[in-house]
């Protein structure tokens, strides 16, 4: 037990004191468990013209792989891992994520006048649920610009069916980011929460890079 000064409350060795007041002040951080405080939320966007109106036949995680298909998608592979979170810092498990991108000739499922030659190879569009941790895991590709565009991949989260978050992430440092309309619109730390550092593996002959996203979902 801590010795008492009447006057002041608790002390704990020479250097503390615990004034009635300092506790009162205190109080608030030191009942709030790290799980329970903010996370800034992901930024959102809205779909963009190029959400697949028809959903294709394949839309599981790997968009790298259509099944039943010859040959894979050409592009560089990348490993997109990620995390869904509460603005409490909880897991959302078993969220709906879903990405959809533009294959390594700029070209969406959902093109349209944009046309250009598609890589049948591409799925363009695929889903996970989120694990008992919020998590999941896609096999997708780099992505690359297209006509006004910085590379971006589009992630939406459904809760229980309903939209909770719609965004855009965007690859760290491309020199085209700066100028993007959409990217140049978000602060610093916005910019920050969405940005994938690609970072380069050995584990396939392809060239090869992994990724590990946060989303939080406000509220
Ligand atoms: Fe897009």
């Amino acid at each position: 037990m801590p010795a008492t000064d009447r006057r002041r409350g608790p002390t704990y060795g020479r250097k503390f004191t615990l004034t009635r007041r300092a506790l009162i002040l205190a109080a608030p951080c030191l009942l709030l468990p790290a799980a329970t405080r903010a996370l800034a939320p992901t930024p959102t966007t809205g779909d963009g013209p190029f959400y697949p109106s028809r959903l294709p036949a394949d839309i599981d995680s790997d968009l790298v792989k259509i099944e039943g298909a010859v040959r894979e998608a050409g592009g560089d592979i990348l490993s997109l891992a990620g995390t869904v979170l509460d603005g409490k810092g909880q897991p959302i498990a078993g969220a709906r994520v879903e990405i959809w991108q533009c294959d390594v000739n700029g070209v969406y499922l959902e093109s349209g006048s944009y046309g250009g030659r598609r890589d049948s190879g591409f799925q363009g569009f695929g889903h996970a649920i989120a694990d008992a941790e919020g998590r999941f895991r896609f096999r997708t590709i780099v992505p690359v610009p297209y006509t006004g565009r910085t590379p971006h991949i589009h992630v939406k989260v459904l809760k229980g069916g309903r939209e909770v978050l719609t965004s855009q992430l965007y690859r760290t440092g491309f020199p085209q980011n700066a100028s993007d309309f959409l990217f140049r619109r978000l602060s610093a730390a916005e910019q920050a929460r969405v940005s994938m550092v690609l970072t380069p593996t050995t584990e396939t002959k392809r060239p090869t890079f992994e990724t590990e996203v946060t989303l939080v979902v406000d509220g």
